[in-house]
């Protein structure tokens, strides 16, 4: 401006941008926020309240998937945060499936009139986790007969539901197992799991390690070999599972789901607390996220019929990312999300979870980094100085987001959702603060 200009009162005129380019050009202090159709989550720390909504932002065409992966070091109010998000969402008519390895959503589970259930080896609770997907196959009721000589051949095409069972049988052999399959193995599972699907419209596990057990001749011809062989092939597979059928998690997925459970409700909950600190938990999570995802299946016709939409959660879900066939078969429905008018949320303890599932340049890797760009809300609680290049790194965290990474407080996290930065207050009610406390065993009341 001249000496002249100024002297006359000539003002520049003010430089005008989008709040879009605004944000861009100084990250955590122009935020525009994210609307105000949604949830409120709580304070905006750049200012304002801050309200979220996944399917409001597909909608809109902002996120292009509505799926949510939670980080933060122990104790940060990950849980505390899902458990009012899901709570606030109720009000909207959403559902909620919860896998809660802990037995810590029972609280929320009893606010909104339903019972957890409680999964423990004898109890009193199955579920099949070979359940079908699809509505109209529960009205065929279960046929089951012998594996006898009037079967169907083996080897015909296998169905789509067929093969989503076949690819579980296989992640929970992968599992049990602790490696990868090899291909003889898959081909044993993949022929019994045809097996039985020819005789019961419902298969359940005892079925199939029978089947893989006692293999029939045509069975073992359609792939060229003997009864003998084809048995030493699947053998191991077999033992794995007879385990979920005969050994310490028996009583839990080894026959039909139990009749009456009440999943209609808005909020249902499985407890698998009574393994969370025992080896098994991988698998336990493994079987219940599959029946969960044949049960959501099902239920999908009254989702798109009522228009309702639902929220499935894994809390503590690096449980099972580090097992292959897990990890691959969840990415599978992490995908589906959109399909079933699901959206996903996985509760995580740190970036390096999604990498420390198997060697760089291994396919566990490259799968749990998947769940990642399939999750288009991240939302990080603090994490350690030592976590903050690589989340800076799968995150494209800017340098001020980086340095603030390790500071963040109780409650305050960084929300990614697709391009956009937000650093967020999470403000829990009153009336909510029976749901999230987790501390009274510390002898500490966090609202007190
Ligand atoms: N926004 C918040 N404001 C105040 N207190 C909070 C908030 N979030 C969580 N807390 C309290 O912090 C404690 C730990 O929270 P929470 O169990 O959610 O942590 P977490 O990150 O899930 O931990 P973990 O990794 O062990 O599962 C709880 O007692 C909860 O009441
Ligand atoms: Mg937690």
């Amino acid at each position: 401006m001249s000496e002249r200009q100024a002297r006359s009162g000539f003002r520049l005129p003010a430089h005008t941008v989008t709040t879009r380019h605004l944000g861009a050009a100084y990250p955590f202090v122009a935020e525009a926020g994210l609307g105000h159709r949604g949830v409120l989550i709580g304070r905006d720390l750049m200012g304002g309240a801050y309200v979220y909504d996944p399917f409001e932002l597909y909608a809109q065409g902002m996120v292009s998937n509505p799926n949510m992966i939670v980080f933060g070091q122990i104790g940060r109010g990950k849980s505390a945060f899902v458990k009012t998000y899901l709570w606030r969402q109720s009000v909207f008519g959403r559902r909620a499936w919860v896998v809660d390895p802990k037995g810590e959503y029972e609280v929320l589970a009893r606010s909104w009139g339903v019972m957890p259930v409680a999964l423990r080896p004898g109890g009193s609770v199955r579920l099949n986790p070979l359940d079908r997907g699809e509505a109209h196959l529960e009205h065929l009721g279960t046929a089951s007969g012998s594996l006898g000589a009037s079967a169907p051949s083996a080897g015909e095409p296998a169905d789509d539901s067929q093969r989503r069972q076949i690819e579980l049988l296989a992640s929970l052999a992968a599992a049990c197992l602790g490696r990868n399959l090899a291909p003889r193995e898959r081909v044993a599972i993949d022929l019994a799991m045809s097996t039985v699907a020819a005789f019961d419209a419902v298969p359940t596990l005892p079925r199939v390690v029978d089947a893989l057990l006692d293999p029939r001749d045509d069975m073992a011809r359609s792939v060229r070999t003997d009864r003998a062989r084809l048995l030493e092939d699947g053998r191991d597979v077999a033992l794995e599972l007879r385990r979920l059928v005969h050994g310490d998690l028996r009583g839990m997925f080894d026959g039909p789901t139990t009749p009456g459970l009440d999943l209609s409700g808005a909020l249902v909950v499985l407890d698998l607390s009574a393994l969370y600190n025992s080896a098994a938990l991988g698998v336990l999570m493994a079987c219940a996220t599959a029946w969960l995802q044949s049960a959501l299946a099902r239920d999908a016709p009254r989702r798109s019929r009522d228009g309702s939409q639902v929220f499935v959660v894994v809390d503590e879900a690096w449980a099972i990312l580090a097992n292959l066939g897990v990890a691959r078969w969840l990415q599978a429905s992490w995908k589906l999300s959109r399909a079933f008018g699901v959206a996903n949320i996985a509760v995580l303890h740190r970036l390096s979870d999604l990498r420390a599932v198997g060697a760089l340049d291994s396919e566990q890797v490259g799968l749990a980094q998947g769940l990642l760009s399939d999750s288009e809300t991240r939302v990080v609680y603090a994490q350690s100085p030592g976590e903050v290049e690589r989340a800076s790194e799968l995150l494209s965290l800017s340098p001020t987001e980086a340095e603030l990474l390790p500071q963040l407080r109780r409650g305050i996290a960084l929300w990614k959702v697709g391009q956009r930065s937000f650093l967020v207050q999470h403000v829990v009610g009153p009336g909510e603060r029976e749901l999230v406390d987790t501390d009274t065993a510390m002898g500490i009341h966090a609202f007190d």
